[in-house]
């Protein structure tokens, strides 16, 4: 089948990369020259795993193409995927702009006579289907065949692949059989291969889906966070609390990982964009503000713990490790360590960080943010470590090793991901996050 995909980005370009494996005929578009360069070559302009050897396998086999425009694009696929950004405005509301920018150039180039359907996959508020049509209904020529759809995207950045190929369910939201038809026939493959649901819903419903869904997870992450700030206050452990919980098949272990908060280009905005988008509707959804709250504060426990364990932070020396949103990505949108590593700075610390694939991003959004070549490195004259992203190279570091390169053996461990009992066995003291501060028995520290 052939597809076309607009905006080569984490979704957009995981989108065609997998769809072209599995055998359709994909033309990519985005309006940055430079990201369509790689892709021509067959590599990709951001880090996931497993994309750069399939983007050069349908690249190579020519099923992935760029297009030269706008025009060749919508002249290709019968399905036209919209894959831009949606970014979070002031006020809590996704900037829809890079949508409808979207909208009207392929309105403009819908031919007469052969159905394209147009397929929001970008993240965006209920009703959105809605204004899309309306803008192409403006734009487009008279005899223009087409009809505007929904399927939201459901893939994790860091396995991201395995999420396209092998999906939890996928969500279509159509407005006719023939819509409906075209998104079958284009999952069939994957469908096919992995025995995914297929959801077929109406466009709002599809719509409603991904916001729910995302809300909903990161629910999930606030409430255990408020659930470790009641351990911390009460001598209790998050991680057996959660484990307690997660037994229970109707709560689940999933997303009850008590840490320093979510991160990302989705749920912060997803959470903030369903609050507003309810709120236009007239409904109050107090909870999710609450819910953004607490992820707020669970940034800025980290750095009072840095504080409490250090007294002032003015000369003293910090080593990060991790600095991604999550580990398997270079993704720093939103990522809690960037607001960490500025209010340490901005207190005085000296903040030495080390990332497998972030670091170079970071230092240039981060002003004075230093960087080491290797994970032991940002030990070297520390006075206290913290564990911003839980990459799973950080758990062979050696406590010992890590010890002896320190001024204080101090341990944040804002994502509770190392072993603390080895460190407190290499003298350390641990503050992780909802559980008790552990330190050596003989208090030497
Ligand atoms: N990143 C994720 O994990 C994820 C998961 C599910 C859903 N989503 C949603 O998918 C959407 C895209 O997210 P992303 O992370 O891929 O964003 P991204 O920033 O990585 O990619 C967006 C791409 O669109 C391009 N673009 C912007 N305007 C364009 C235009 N007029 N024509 C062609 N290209 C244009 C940009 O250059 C960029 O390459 C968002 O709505 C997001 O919420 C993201």
């Amino acid at each position: 089948m052939r597809v076309t995909v607009i905006g080569a980005g984490h979704v957009g370009l995981v989108t065609a990369a997998c769809l072209a494996h599995v055998g359709h005929d994909v033309v990519v578009d985005d309006d940055d020259a430079s990201k369509l360069d790689l892709i021509r070559e067959g590599r990709s302009w951001f880090f996931e795993p497993g994309l750069q050897e399939l983007l050069g396998e349908v690249v190579r086999s020519g099923r992935l193409r760029i297009a030269g425009d706008k025009a060749e694009a919508v002249g290709h696929g019968t399905v036209i995927f919209i894959c831009v950004g949606t970014p979070s405005r002031g006020d809590g509301s996704p900037n829809l702009a890079y949508v409808e920018a979207v909208a009207r150039e392929v309105a403009r180039s819908l031919p007469e006579g052969e159905f394209r359907l147009v397929c929001e996959k970008s993240t965006v508020p209920v009703q959105t289907g809605e204004r899309v049509a309306q803008v192409i209904a403006r734009e487009a020529r008279p005899g223009a065949d087409w009809e505007v759809a929904s399927n939201p995207e459901f893939l994790r950045e860091g396995s991201a692949v395995v999420d396209t190929l092998d999906p939890d369910r996928v969500v279509v939201g159509t407005a006719s059989e023939r819509g409906l038809a075209a998104l079958r026939e284009l999952y069939q493959p994957i469908l096919e291969r992995s025995g995914a649901p297929f959801l077929a819903t109406d466009r709002a419903t599809a719509e409603l889906i991904k916001h729910a869904s995302n809300a909903f997870l990161a629910t999930k992450i606030s409430f255990i966070n408020s659930v470790a700030r009641v351990c911390e206050r009460s001598g209790a452990d998050v991680e057996l609390v959660a484990r307690g919980m997660g037994l229970d098949p109707r709560i689940g272990v999933h997303f009850l990982k008590a840490g320093a908060g979510y991160g990302g280009s989705c749920f912060p905005k997803d959470v903030a964009a369903f609050a507003h988008r309810s709120r236009e509707l007239g409904v109050d959804f107090g909870i999710l503000n609450e819910v953004a709250k607490i992820n707020h504060e669970a940034r800025r426990a980290v750095v009072d713990k840095v504080r409490d364990a250090l007294w002032h932070l003015d000369g003293k020396r910090v080593g990060m490790l991790g600095l991604s949103f999550k580990p398997n990505t270079d993704d720093l949108r939103e990522a809690p360590s960037i607001d960490v590593a500025r209010d340490l700075l901005a207190d005085g610390a000296r903040v030495v960080a080390y990332d497998p694939v972030a670091g170079d991003l970071a230092a240039r959004q981060v002003p004075g943010l230093e960087l080491a070549d290797k994970a032991a490195e940002v030990a070297d004259g520390a006075h206290a470590l913290v564990l911003m992203t839980e990459w799973a190279e950080f758990s062979d570091l050696d406590p010992a090793d890590l010890r002896s390169r320190m001024a204080y053996p101090i341990l944040v461990d804002a994502r509770n991901a190392l072993d603390a009992e080895a460190f407190v066995a290499a003298g350390f003291t641990v503050a992780g996050v909802g559980r008790p501060v552990r330190a050596p028995a003989d208090g030497s520290r």
